[in-house]
């Protein structure tokens, strides 16, 4: 089951996008050419090529990315790159039996580092770099629900809806008092967020999704995480927390919800 999860998880999604344009093609391109290894299910000298063409590319978009980060003279330069450095070893660590594999064990192998791995890394550390250069109006005009995250559940969709409305809520005020209002907001939608995880776990346990167990550790991380957020406000200058909160919901909202809340589709597709 899990297999057939990741195997029908590989297409491209615009809403993958970091929103700079040549990055978000050389990403798109590394989705095709893992879509291609599924495509040549009989032939294995192909299906070789087409691996070694993928390892090739992903460590150029890696070196692009990087060059692209100095360039914008971005903080966690030396981060970012180590963290490149790990996932190229990984990637071909991953296919080194690659000889006394079956083509299927091969093609969800790769799959699933592609979408759990690279996929990650593009929309928790990609993103980051993209938000370094924006200013807080711009993350604001780009925190929104779009069609592109729907899961396809009129209730869930709904909800993940409210969750975006309720978090740029918290930067719509007039000159009343500022931290007040946001902190109200912050609880509303703390609240909300509580809720809305369990009509999720419910709605998963209906479906027999099989990776409730640990969508459900996910969610309780999210509560924590939120919950240590919150307390960071009184310690901070509201132009900065305001900065801090539209990044943590871009990247860990819109992540869970593409990342993982997405699987569902795909476990759908299997049934
Ligand atoms: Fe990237
Ligand atoms: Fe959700
Ligand atoms: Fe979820």
């Amino acid at each position: 089951m899990e297999k057939q999860i990741y195997l029908n998880s590989i297409d491209w999604d615009k809403a993958y996008s970091v929103g700079h344009e040549r990055i978000d093609n050389e990403h798109k391109r590394i989705f095709e050419l893992t879509a291609e290894v599924q495509k040549y299910k009989n032939d294995i000298e192909k299906i070789k090529k087409i691996i070694k063409e993928l390892i090739l590319y992903t460590k150029t978009h890696f070196f692009n990315e990087e060059n692209y980060m100095k360039s914008i003279n971005y903080d966690l330069y030396e981060e970012h790159k180590k963290e490149h450095k790990k996932l190229n070893k990984e990637f071909t660590s991953i296919v080194k039996d690659i000889n006394n594999e079956s083509i299927e064990d091969i093609a969800f192998k790769i799959n699933k580092f592609i979408y759990t791995k690279i996929l990650q890394h593009i929309l928790l550390d990609d993103k980051q770099f993209h938000h370094f250069r924006k200013t807080r109006e711009e993350l604001k005009h780009s925190l929104k629900w779009i069609a592109n995250y729907k899961v396809n559940d009129k209730l869930i969709d709904s909800e993940h809806k409210e969750l975006f409305e309720i978090a740029t809520d918290a930067l719509n005020y007039d000159n009343s008092d500022i931290k007040q209002h946001i902190k109200t907001t912050l609880a509303k939608l703390y609240k909300y967020m509580q809720t809305h995880f369990e009509h999720e776990e419910n709605f998963m346990a209906n479906i027999k999704y099989p990776l409730l167990e640990e969508h459900k550790i996910l969610h309780q991380k999210i509560i924590d995480q939120m919950n240590d957020f919150i307390k960071t406000l009184t310690k901070m200058k509201i132009i900065d927390f305001e900065k801090k909160l539209l990044e943590y919901m871009d990247i860990w909202l819109i992540s869970h919800i593409l990342f993982e809340d997405r699987k569902i589709i795909y476990y759908l597709k299997t049934k």
